[in-house]
């Protein structure tokens, strides 16, 4: 492909834009139940024109464009209310969830470097329900991340074990509010008063849960506690472009004052070029995002977005019903808000995700740990509840339907993981991805085998499994 020698017509650009979309998956009827957070036509529009208005302006420097400024402080006040934060609650919008604990994690780095200059090797002690971003912050930052068990009734974080792990070189705990995985809060007051007792920092990832929690509890809905109304959290990262339904490129990171949010900032004037100052990780960034979030914020309110809550969870309370009530599943642990899983012990759920996608549904395969059986993941959203009906529907018929299936081939799982383990160079991986009728540069339309092969690898075998994979899909 090369760029046209002379431009295409607008008519045609779009039409083949619309072309390529007709293959994603249809989130506007609500078949996709991961990824999209859809408020609705009518608000969606509102963000996207205040989106539009600021596509071009710049936030890198706030002397220019002072409107962008103000529009993120502004952003940042609503939320560290929202969050029961107190005047010192500082903060800045930020691209996604992950830059927001990229930012967390080295704020806490460099905090230390400061303030413990003794710790050489630092470490943040998090539960295996933590969000990867969290492994992708140690690697960049080099801070070691050490991994503690949940509990396998009620995937919370065992506080005990966060206790044994603390060391002289922790540095940071981290929990969630909630997980993604399960959707379920970690024990935060039991935590913050184990950050208070050995004087560490505190970081809770509210990314999904910290505008739909905060909403529910204001409803009177029972909440555990998780904001900053909680003695020893030190950070909170909360994404606007998920349960805040703003358009994507857009989390906060709030700190629980100026001086922590002090070693986040960088600033360089050593170069030729201009100084430059950026509190996040982005530097160039446009302001569309921002005046996103600040226009749905001030548009839905919080009674629109109590009434937009109100039904999710209303739905969410429906869709774990009826799916517990299908036989065979049963969702796991005791989800806190809008998002869940389920499994099945006579059931291949790997299988059962196909054949919901063949029906044109999204449900997101998790893979098994030493403490918990592989599962689907469900994030309800305001845009998928007029669709629980037609899911369970759908569901129960594919329950029947992979029931009397046969599972994936065992011995060819078994003689691809065995080849894999022996060795896993790129040229098996090649192989073994064409033996599975997987081409590289495709995406596959079958995933069952491919879930199944990767659920039975180590870890660390899968991740170069995929980085393989996705290094030959981007070509
Ligand atoms: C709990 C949690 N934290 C962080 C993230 C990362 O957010 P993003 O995908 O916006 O980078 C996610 C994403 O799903 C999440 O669920």
């Amino acid at each position: 492909m090369l760029i046209p020698e002379k431009g295409r017509p607008k008519e045609e650009i779009f039409a083949e834009l619309e072309r390529l979309k007709a293959r994603d998956l249809d989130w506007k009827a609500g078949r996709v139940w991961a990824y999209v957070y859809n408020p609705g036509d009518e608000t969606r529009e509102v963000v996207s024109q205040a989106y539009t208005m600021f596509l071009v302006e710049n936030a890198l420097d706030p002397t220019v464009f002072p409107s962008l400024l103000r529009l993120e402080v502004e952003v940042v006040r609503m939320l560290a209310d929202l969050l029961r934060g107190d005047e010192n609650v500082v903060g800045n919008v930020t691209s996604g969830g992950t830059e927001s604990i990229l930012l967390a994690v080295k704020t806490a780095r460099d905090w230390a470097r400061a303030e413990r200059p003794e710790v050489k090797a630092p470490e943040m002690v998090l539960p295996m329900t933590a969000h990867a971003a969290f492994h992708k912050a140690a690697r960049y930052f080099g801070v070691r991340p050490v991994v503690v068990p949940f509990h396998p009734e009620t995937y919370r974080a065992d506080v005990d074990a966060m206790r044994k792990a603390i060391t002289e070189n922790t540095i940071l705990l981290v929990a969630s509010a909630p997980c993604y995985s399960q959707g379920v809060v970690d024990p935060i007051p039991e935590i913050g008063a184990l950050a208070l007792e050995h004087g560490l920092l505190f970081h809770v990832d509210a990314c999904v849960g910290g505008i739909h929690l905060s909403f529910l509890r204001k409803m009177g809905y029972p909440v555990p506690d998780f904001d900053f109304s909680v003695p020893g959290v030190t950070s909170i990262s909360v994404d606007m472009h998920k349960y805040g339904y703003a358009a994507k490129g857009c989390s906060t990171i709030l700190y629980r004052d100026k001086r922590l949010r002090r070693y986040q900032i960088f600033a360089c004037s050593g170069t030729t070029g201009y100084a430059l100052i950026n509190p996040i990780v982005l530097s160039t960034r446009s302001g569309a995002p921002i005046a996103g979030a600040w226009a749905i914020l001030n548009y839905l309110g919080e009674e629109g977005y109590c009434r937009i809550v109100r039904a999710v969870q209303e739905a969410t309370r429906r869709l774990i019903e009826g799916i517990n009530a299908i036989e065979g599943l049963r969702v796991l642990g005791q989800p806190d808000m809008c998002m869940f899983s389920f499994t099945s012990d006579t059931v291949n759920v790997f299988q059962l995700a196909d054949e919901m996608r063949r029906r044109g549904w999204y449900l997101q395969p998790q893979f098994s740990t030493p403490l918990s059986p592989r599962n689907l993941h469900v994030s309800v959203n305001y845009g998928t509840v007029p669709a629980v009906d037609a899911l369970l529907a759908d569901l129960r018929e594919a329950v029947e339907v992979v029931r009397r299936m046969p599972p994936p081939d065992p011995g060819l799982v078994q003689a691809v993981v065995a080849a894999l383990v022996e060795n896993p160079s790129p040229e098996t991986i090649a192989r073994v991805l064409s033996l599975a009728g997987i081409r590289t540069t495709e995406l596959p339309e079958e995933m069952a085998l491919i879930n199944e092969v990767l659920d039975a690898l180590p870890d660390e075998l899968v991740d170069q499994l995929l980085i393989h994979y996705f290094n030959d899909l981007y070509a």
